[in-house]
């Protein structure tokens, strides 16, 4: 039987890709890896191992769920052990021989591994899965885009962090350089010198890679909010094309991933509430950029579960397209 190992299974990421793999009914024996701090600890009737060197030896497939550190740590120990690793972290994404994948977007990529596939930013999943179909009609230029994003994009820590501080706003945040609870917090991730976080940068160059086209400009404010879960993203999109509100919304009724919930004046649109635990996109508040009057541009607000989809979701999929490509 194929063994998968899931590396980080105790975090945010991890634990629901345990949940992914049993809800698509995939069989094969698990290992679950963690650091010291958690060996013997139990989840779902699977004792957690401390990820060592030797960790790797005879598994098939590893779904990565560790930060960029921990993960340059053991992917050497990974590919040295022949193993086919899906990863989750921003390590590997932009090299040139790791295809970056969607399989919504762009499935065909997964043959071209070289025993590594990376897991785009979550945000990204999201915005792209609500803008394919309207980037495969109209060629998408330029996107303006505001994220909105929730605690636990910052793992279990970020989900600590709003817990304690419900309860007293004076507990310091771990995650966050400030205080979260009843607040928003425009910064995620480093800037540079041009005042742009590293997590703004990811969606224009991951866009990029998945589109095949490096002329997409991207201009991306990400901002932290007091959400347990599901990111929310305001996007407007500049297009090649002539665009149409009725036909984008007819597209988006048929995209794959995508639930289209745009009745404005009925008070349907997608809320991250309603998109948290399970895994499709919801798009609404479809309208004409009426500061254009070439009528190329669209505005849209989308909302998805960031560890589901963003993160576990994606990563079980394309396992999935693996392991039927490999029977
Ligand atoms: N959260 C999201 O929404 C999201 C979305 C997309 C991508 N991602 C990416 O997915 C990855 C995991 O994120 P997360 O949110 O799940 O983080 P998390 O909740 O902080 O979990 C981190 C995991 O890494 C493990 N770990 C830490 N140090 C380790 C070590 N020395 N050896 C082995 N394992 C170690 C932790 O184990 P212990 O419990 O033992 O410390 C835990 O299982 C990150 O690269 C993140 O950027 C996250």
């Amino acid at each position: 039987m194929t063994t998968i190992a899931i590396a980080g299974a105790t975090g945010a990421v991890g634990q629901q890709m345990l949940e992914c793999l049993k809800e698509r009914n995939i069989q094969a024996n698990l290992k679950l890896l963690a650091s010291a701090r958690s060996k013997g600890k139990e989840i779902d009737g699977h004792i957690v191992e401390e990820l060592t060197q030797e960790s790797f030896q005879g598994v098939d497939y590893v779904l990565g769920a560790t930060g960029n550190n921990i993960t340059k740590m053991w992917m050497p120990w990974a590919k040295e052990a022949g193993c086919i690793v899906v990863d989750n972290s921003s390590a590997y994404r932009l090299d040139e021989d790791v295809p970056l994948v969607i399989p919504e977007v762009n499935k065909e990529d997964i043959k071209n591994h070289h025993g590594l596939i990376a897991n785009p930013n979550c945000a990204t999943i999201i915005a792209l899965v609500a803008l394919h179909a309207l980037h495969k009609k109209y060629h998408i230029k330029r996107m303006i885009v505001t994220t909105f994003q929730a605690v636990s994009g910052a793992g279990v820590q970020g989900i600590e962090d709003l817990k304690n501080q419900i309860e007293d706003e004076n507990i310091p945040s771990k995650a966050f350089p400030y205080q979260i609870a009843f607040n928003l917090i425009p910064q995620i991730g480093d800037f540079d010198d041009l005042g742009i976080s590293k997590e703004e940068w990811k969606m224009q160059n991951e866009a990029r890679k998945m589109w095949h086209d490096d002329a997409l400009k991207v201009n991306c404010t990400c901002v932290r909010v007091p959400i347990w879960r599901s990111h929310s993203e305001s996007i407007t999109i500049e297009c090649e094309n002539e665009v149409d509100v009725n036909e984008a919304r007819e597209l988006l009724t048929h995209a794959k991933g995508v639930l289209l919930k745009d009745d404005p004046k009925n008070q349907i649109y997608p809320m991250p509430k309603d998109t948290t635990n399970q895994d499709l996109v919801y798009v609404g508040r479809i309208r004409k950029d009426i500061t254009d009057e070439t009528n190329h541009t669209l505005s849209l607000f989308c909302c998805g579960d960031q560890i589901r989809k963003g993160a576990a979701t994606n990563a079980v999929q394309i396992l999935d397209e693996l392991l039927k490509a490999n029977d």
